[in-house]
């Protein structure tokens, strides 16, 4: 098929998401999805001998006897690879199995269900969507998402999804479940970073108030998929995200100059620093680009919550962590800053934290 014959004038319809296209039976990846020759995953990226086993955290040993080793090792893994496979997290099976459940029913639902979710207001408590922001965006994306601002809860809670109609219940034990893990493994990485409880420029507080977003990507089936992807190269805003992915690949990470294809592990869940990290530490841990491929025969769905402060506190580089040999590096930020950023240019590869160095 020539380009000039996929590019169409279907603008309306990308609008609506792939998860449509997908289900229109769609044999060819229209114009809007073909991404530039040198941003597609080349041929070596989608090898799988390029796949990667993240480091290991044993949520378990972190609270046992063996909790300097495991900060070590934490500490490595932020340092080296900004992301973390946590095995033994303690998040009941029940919790993860019904909010996995209740994700696939939702996107399983006919449009017109979905499509009420549907907005562009970037502070919306929830929003259904395409792409990465389908109102900038030049080429979209393979990915169909829905974002849930997770707190205030009584305020937040009532614009939930009421279909599938038991949507809420699991969502909210997810979101509190992984709130609690989050905090957790924050004071460990405070710990790994060399910060006490009493001088830690009241961060821990600060995070227990802080901002919870859930969101649910699905990647439905691509019939080309090595003309797009599911995300492009990005970085996370916040301080942590939590990412339960199933057993489908296609979470790569660019590590050491490449991009590689991180391993699922069952039962575990996909740590990655954020920027908001990044800069508390003063640079210290990365919040690391990543990307997500899709492919022609599976489904896959993702499950990330990301943590912050709450949306109108700015994030600066720990007192404890600035000395004369090692002077701040960052401008302080926040939410608002990060969303104009975004609201104003692509919000793709790492340029909001490049925006906030220190030359
Ligand atoms: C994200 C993200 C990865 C994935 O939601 O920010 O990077 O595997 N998701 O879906
Ligand atoms: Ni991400």
């Amino acid at each position: 098929m020539s380009p000039a014959q996929r590019v169409g004038s279907n603008e309306a319809e990308y609008q609506k998401g792939v998860k449509r296209l997908y289900e229109n039976g769609i044999q060819h990846v229209p114009g809007k999805y073909i991404l530039p020759e040198n941003d597609r995953p080349n041929e070596k990226s989608r090898s799988p001998r390029l796949n990667l086993k993240l480091p290991e955290i044993d949520c378990a040993q972190l609270n046992g006897p063996n909790r300097d080793r495991v900060l070590a090792s934490l500490a490595y893994a932020c340092e080296n690879y900004g992301f973390f496979q946590l095995t033994n997290h303690g998040i009941p099976e029940e919790i993860i199995n019904n909010m996995s459940d209740v994700s696939k029913r939702f996107f399983e639902l006919p449009f017109a269900d979905r499509e009420k979710y549907m907005s562009s207001d970037m502070r919306s408590p929830v929003r259904y969507g395409t792409s990465f922001n389908q109102i900038n965006d030049e080429v979209f994306c393979w990915r169909d998402f829905l974002k849930l601002v997770c707190d205030p809860q009584p305020d937040v809670l009532s614009h939930w999804p009421c279909a599938p109609i038991d949507f809420k219940e699991p969502g909210v034990a997810y979101a509190k479940a992984t709130k609690l893990l989050f905090l957790s493994l924050v004071r460990a990485i405070l710990e790994s970073l060399g910060i006490r409880n009493r001088d830690d420029d009241g961060i821990l507080e600060e995070l227990e108030n802080g901002s919870q977003i859930l969101v649910i990507n699905c990647y439905p089936p691509c019939p080309e998929p090595e003309l797009t992807v599911g995300m492009l190269p990005h970085s996370d805003y916040g301080f942590l995200t939590l990412l339960l992915q199933d057993e489908i690949r296609g979470l790569q990470i660019h590590h050491r100059d490449q991009w590689v294809t991180v391993e699922p592990v069952p039962g575990s869940l996909v740590v990655n620093v954020g920027d908001h990290l990044e800069i508390f530490s003063n640079g210290r841990y990365k919040s690391v680009l990543h990307r997500v491929l899709v492919n022609s025969n599976s489904y896959r769905i993702s499950l990330a919550s990301l943590h912050s402060l709450s949306f109108n506190r700015k994030v600066q580089p720990s007192s404890i962590l600035i000395s004369q040999s090692n002077p701040r590096r960052y401008e302080g930020t926040d939410f608002s800053s990060f969303l104009e950023f975004v609201e104003s240019s692509d919000g793709t590869k790492k340029n909001f934290i490049e925006s906030r160095k220190i030359q």
